[in-house]
Order: structure tokens, then C-alpha cells, then sequence
């Protein structure tokens, strides 16, 4: 089993590259039935999701006639949440008539979908759906965020890779690592 070490911590192999794939594959054929006569716009949440949004649009049908834009938000130092979702990268495209698709890594207590959910739907989008490699069930505090599309499922550990990092780093892993204590 692959391990990394980051700033203290032991971090070992969970997802492979070959389990993620599977993940990718599920959740991008639920999307390409659901949207089937739909143009959904995907709002890919940087930094982290890019890894995840660039895979998953990829295996979707082709018949699928979407558009990609791109947000970025803040509310994690280290391996803690403040609380405070900040935009750094406003969103550039309008959502006024569209249904929306935003695309995480991971949620987690579900603060930023909760709040980029109510800014999407105060822009005028028909529809807003989250698709997310992992959900942290057990950490959820807001249900307006329980995601709609969901890779794997995972309990209250902090993992990084596949685009997850820890202070910005790790994001370019191929695995998904978790932390062991
Ligand atoms: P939420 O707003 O609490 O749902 O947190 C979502 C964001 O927290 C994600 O987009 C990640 O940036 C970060 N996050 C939450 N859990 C982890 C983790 O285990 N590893 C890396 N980042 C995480």
C-alpha cells in the first residue's frame, strides 16, 4: 500500500486510481441520463474539484451538450473550517435560466454548497444539483446540502489527493490518501 507523509502526518492509500475511475463512471452516467434533454452549465469549484470536474465531463455521453465555468471559494486553513465562505473567483458566466450543476471534491459539513447554492438560486438558475467525489454523511450540517451525485461516501477522516489538499499541497496525487492517526 502507497503512503505520503505530510507536515507531520502519515497519510495511506484508500481510493485507487482504478476505484476513483469506477466512481467517476457512475456518477458521470447518472448525470448523462438525468440531463439528457437538458444544457447543464457545470460550476466547478476551484481549486480543488478541477481534478474530479476534468474526469467526470469527459465520461459523460457525448450526446450531453453542456458548459463549464468555474468559482472559487475559501473556508479551510489547515485541517479546520473558520466558517466564513469568502468568493475569490466570483462566477463569470450567467446562471439567470439554467440548470446547474456545481461540481465539488468534497463536502464536508456542507457550509459551501449550502451558501453557493442560495447565491446560485438568488442568480435566477432553474435548477442547482451538486455532484461530489466524496460526502462526509456524518458531518453534514446543512440538509439543503446533502449532495445529489456522489463518488464514495467516507466517515470524519481528512484525506487528500485527486485533487484534495492539505495547504495547498497533494492536490496532483493520483490516490486518494487518508490520514492514520
Ligand atoms: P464544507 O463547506 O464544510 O462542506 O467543506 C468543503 C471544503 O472543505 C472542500 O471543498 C475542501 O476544500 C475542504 N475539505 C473538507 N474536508 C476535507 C478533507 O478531508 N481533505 C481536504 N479538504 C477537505
Amino acid at each position: 500500500m502507497r503512503s505520503i507523509d505530510e507536515q507531520g502526518y502519515h497519510f495511506e492509500e484508500w481510493l485507487t486510481p482504478e476505484q476513483i475511475a469506477k466512481d467517476v463512471q457512475q456518477v458521470a452516467h447518472r448525470i448523462s441520463a438525468d440531463y439528457k434533454d437538458k444544457e447543464p452549465l457545470f460550476v466547478i469549484v476551484l481549486n480543488g474539484a478541477f481534478v474530479f470536474a476534468a474526469d467526470l465531463i469527459r465520461a459523460l455521453d457525448p450526446s450531453i451538450r453542456c458548459e463549464e465555468t468555474f468559482i472559487r471559494v475559501s473556508s479551510y486553513y489547515g485541517m479546520q473550517t473558520t466558517g466564513q465562505l469568502q468568493f475569490i473567483v466570483p462566477l463569470q458566466q450567467v446562471v439567470e435560466n439554467r440548470d446547474v450543476v456545481i461540481i465539488e471534491d468534497i463536502v464536508d459539513t456542507g457550509l459551501t454548497i449550502h451558501q453557493l447554492k442560495a447565491h446560485l438560486r438568488g442568480l435566477g438558475a432553474t435548477s442547482v444539483k451538486t455532484a461530489t467525489m466524496l460526502f462526509k454523511p456524518e458531518k453534514l450540517e446543512y440538509e439543503d446540502a446533502r449532495p445529489d451525485y456522489v463518488g464514495h461516501e467516507i466517515s470524519e477522516e481528512f484525506v487528500i489527493g485527486y485533487g484534495l489538499d492539505f495547504d495547498g499541497f497533494r492536490r496532483n496525487l493520483d490516490a486518494i490518501y487518508k490520514v492514520k492517526e
